[in-house]
């Protein structure tokens, strides 16, 4: 209120019988508040044009309501799970992203425009000019306010227009149900639930279930194929990324070599989905890093691990320990590994442990050997910790 002095101000009890209208016309005159104009959008009430307003109105929120459930089902039922180019899943996966980006926009868009219609077509249209005064309002001119705000509701009708009211709730109940179910979706997930064994978490796919031998293969970018890597692959001071291969066994449990040959000749198949599901699987990617030989003497081994290498050959999850990003970077001067989310940083020549950024564990390292036989790489046996980020049952 710019000049209080002036202006003669009721009593708290002559304020507390005033009716809105009594209100609105006194906050008015105490804030300098000049109305040029204030019409009734609908003058006659019940029109053809007014009702075709209303659900102009009503549409967008419906429109609003129903991309906002529709967000809920896609985020919930849709196939969001990597499937391969090949296979029939292939363009309901890349769907999935999508769907949800334009659920979600359209949701934001019925509710932006529903609201500016409502605004645009009800509320009274009103020119006013008031002179700018400092400092926060005292209690008559937030009463006053308040009053302002509901006439304008009662005169846009908001009361008798249900249509409008219930597809508004309808739009914004959905919307806010949408936004929820984003952050509520990966709480309520069971992260057991299709996990093999009953510690999933702390096993990977390098688990030998039947003590079979787990290979390394690399991803050739076709999910049917299967190479499997050797030392004399890797140049000193590079990396690469591998992920494990079960080798066939036979009766005696032993590597069936000669059906391995077999299948590296491409004479004999391997269940296509089982191939699929080594290379997606999240917990699997292995980054398999020749050190140099003058960084290989460097190299301080951890406790219980001192037999993990093969030479300067090292194997440490790809996953990382801060919130499970892949760490692809190896830099082969510092011998760093980068993670690119948060740039937490893992020395390989200190068995990965971190030396910069939020990450506080050191990344899992995979024991490797070559077979004898065959020269290939394989791992000795699952990580011996688990990898990636704290879940409620880890407790370091
Ligand atoms: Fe790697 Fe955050 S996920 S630093």
């Amino acid at each position: 209120m710019s000049d209080d002095a002036k202006k003669e101000i009721p009593s708290d009890d002559q304020l507390a019988e005033m009716d809105r209208d009594e209100l609105l016309k006194l906050g008015g005159e105490l804030d300098d508040v000049q109305l040029v104009e204030y019409d009734d959008p609908w003058p006659v009430k019940g029109t053809r044009a007014e009702k075709r307003a209303e659900r102009a109105v009503a549409a967008w929120f419906t429109l609003a309501g129903l991309a906002g459930l529709a967000f809920v089902g896609v985020f919930i039922a849709w196939p969001w799970r990597y499937a391969p180019a090949h296979s029939d899943a292939h363009v309901l996966y890349l769907l999935y992203t999508p769907l949800l980006g334009l659920t979600l926009g359209l949701a934001i868009v019925g509710i932006g425009v529903g609201v500016v219609m409502y605004a645009k077509k009800f509320l009274p249209h009103e020119v006013a000019v008031q002179q700018r005064h400092e400092g926060r309002s005292p209690e008559i001119d937030r009463q006053t306010f308040v009053a302002h705000l509901a006439d304008a509701g009662a005169v846009s009708g908001i009361a008798r227009r249900s249509l409008i009211k219930r597809t508004a709730l309808f739009g914004t109940g959905a919307f806010g149900l949408a936004v929820a179910a984003l952050p509520l979706g990966s709480l309520i997930k069971n992260p057991h639930a299709e996990s093999t064994t009953k510690d999933g978490l702390w096993h990977t796919g390098w688990l030998a279930p039947q003590g079979e031998r787990v290979f390394m293969r690399r991803d050739t970018g076709d999910s049917h194929s299967i190479e499997l890597v050797k030392p004399e692959d890797l140049d000193a001071g590079s990396m690469e990324t591998v992920f494990p291969f079960h080798a066939p066994v036979t009766k005696s449990g032993e590597v069936d070599y000669a059906a391995l040959d077999d299948i590296l000749a491409g004479r004999k198949r391997v269940d296509p989905a089982e191939l699929s599901e080594a290379l997606t699987r999240s917990d699997n990617p292995v980054m398999l890093i020749r050190l140099r030989p003058e960084d290989g003497v460097k190299v301080v081994k951890a406790q219980n691990q001192e037999d993990f290498n093969y030479g300067d050959y090292y194997a440490y999850t790809k996953i990382c320990s801060h919130l499970g990003c892949p760490t692809s970077l190896y830099e082969q001067r510092t011998n760093r590994i980068l993670c690119p989310c948060h740039q937490s940083q893992f020395d390989a020549l200190h068995y990965a442990k971190p030396i910069f950024g939020p990450a506080t564990r050191k990344l899992a390292q995979l024991p490797i050997q070559v077979d004898a036989r065959t020269g290939y790489f394989y791992a000795t046996a699952d990580f011996n910790e688990a990898v990636g980020p704290a879940f409620w049952e880890r407790k370091s």
